[in-house]
């Protein structure tokens, strides 16, 4: 039987946990999806249960949560539970469930409900990187597929044992992104979040300083942090403004609240900078500025017939200075810094030589840390001597890390400051 769906009732979403060191996460997906205005229906494994309190997701759920096939009040909890729901997502799912689900065994709640729901099923595995690429998983994961369950693939990252690898489940904002995608209520991304009405500024990439009309100078920067900063502040609510010298695609649910400039040299970067944070509370440099351009570009391509060049370097201007002395009151003012050794030191005195709020500085001689790749680690240092440690994570999480000290700065600033 097909469910009827009434326009009017939130949407409702079955949340299958299974046990997994990642299940904490789902408490996250839960209260993200239910501040969207999604009913959610907490589904747990009994090894889940292990993982994670059932109280904890009763509390956050728009229901308590269900563990049992036989359940005194309702006899078939797996039909209902299946029937009445408009998408099942699974997060995280283990390998014991992928194969349940794939060899249509229905043995418990959850793999019950999977079996007898007609609605879209969005599964998230998260295990370890030998199990996540060993061939009955991937089997069972490509019959899944071929019969149109949806999966969000895991991350790289930090695993559970320490190592990395593939196999750390995806983003909590990313699976509830995509659920909200799935039931077509992408419209309520970037609505609510605490960043609602304000004027958010980013830039990314490293910028390239010409030689001549075809070749310039750059470095290692992919801009990828940026991106996942502007994301992430379109994500809770912020207009954002993406001044890039990379070329970036923001993702389309978010794109209508992104505004992206492209540029290529440091000059141009520090003019869409200073304009665009003239008119923002919130201005993050995590662009990797060239420190030196060359100071006489040709201005025709350079010959091999001409000789080998001597290209005279002169600095850049510092963007992150400019961006200071024109700053508003109130303005929160946010500056990266990649180092290689004495991280926390440099990031210091960082700190205070740019006149920065904060400073997020990373070691990028550490593996998965910082350019190119899709992780990130970070140490946050705040102007008032406060430090937060980032251990390995995906970029689009530290991102969410930075934009939490950002948002608890301007409620400081805002409880400051009596408004009309
Ligand atoms: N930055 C900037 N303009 C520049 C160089 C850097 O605005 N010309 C910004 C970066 O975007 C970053 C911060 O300053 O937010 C720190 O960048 P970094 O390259 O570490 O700083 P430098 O001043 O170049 O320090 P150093 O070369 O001494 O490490």
């Amino acid at each position: 039987m097909e469910p009827v769906r009434d326009s009017l009732r939130p949407p409702r979403v079955v949340l299958g946990v299974c046990g997994g060191i990642a299940a904490y996460k789902a408490v996250d997906v839960c209260r993200r999806l239910v501040d969207a205005g999604v009913h959610v229906v907490p589904v747990m494994t009994v090894e889940a249960t292990r993982f994670v309190g059932e109280v904890t997701f009763s509390a956050l759920a728009s229901e308590p949560v269900q563990t049992s096939l036989f359940d005194e009040s309702s006899p078939i909890p797996h039909t209902v539970l299946g029937q009445t729901a408009d998408l099942v997502v699974v997060a995280p799912a283990t390998a014991q469930l992928l194969a349940r689900y794939a060899g249509g065994f229905s043995d418990d709640l959850l793999s019950a409900t999977l079996l007898a729901t007609r609605a879209p099923v969005l599964v998230c595995p998260a295990m370890h990187t030998e199990m996540w690429e060993h061939p009955a998983v991937q089997e069972n994961l490509a019959t899944l597929l071929r019969r149109g369950v949806h999966v969000l693939e895991p991350e790289e990252g930090r695993l559970a044992g320490g190592d990395v690898g593939a196999g750390r489940l995806a983003d909590p904002a990313t699976i509830a992104q995509r659920v909200l995608e799935l039931l077509g209520r992408d419209e309520v991304v970037g609505t609510q979040g605490d960043l609602v009405g304000v004027r958010v500024v980013v830039s990314a990439g490293g910028t390239r300083e010409p030689i001549d009309p075809v070749r310039f100078l750059t470095n290692r920067s992919s801009g990828k942090q940026g991106l996942a900063l502007a994301e992430s502040a379109a994500r809770r609510g912020a207009e954002v403004t993406l001044v890039t010298a990379a070329p970036l695609v923001v993702r389309p649910e978010l794109a209508a609240r992104v505004t992206v400039v492209g540029v290529e040299s440091a000059s141009d970067m520090e003019r869409a900078m200073l304009a665009a944070a003239a008119g923002a509370q919130v201005v993050v440099m995590a662009a990797a500025v060239a420190d030196f351009r060359p100071k006489a570009p040709a201005e025709h391509k350079l010959a091999k017939g001409d000789g080998v060049p001597e290209i005279v370097l002169e600095p850049t201007p510092d963007i992150l200075a400019a961006l200071s002395n024109a700053r508003r009151p109130g303005q929160v003012l946010v500056g990266f810094a990649a180092e290689t050794h004495d991280v926390l030191a440099h990031g210091r005195a960082k700190l205070e030589r740019k006149r920065v709020d904060l400073l997020v500085v990373n070691d990028v001689s550490q593996p998965g840390v910082g350019f190119d790749h899709d992780t990130n680690a970070v140490v946050i240092l705040d102007d008032a001597g406060s430090s937060f440690d980032i251990p390995l994570t995906t970029k689009s999480a530290v991102a969410d890390a930075v934009f939490d000290r950002v948002s608890a700065r301007l409620s400081a600033h805002e409880r400051k400051t009596p408004q009309p």
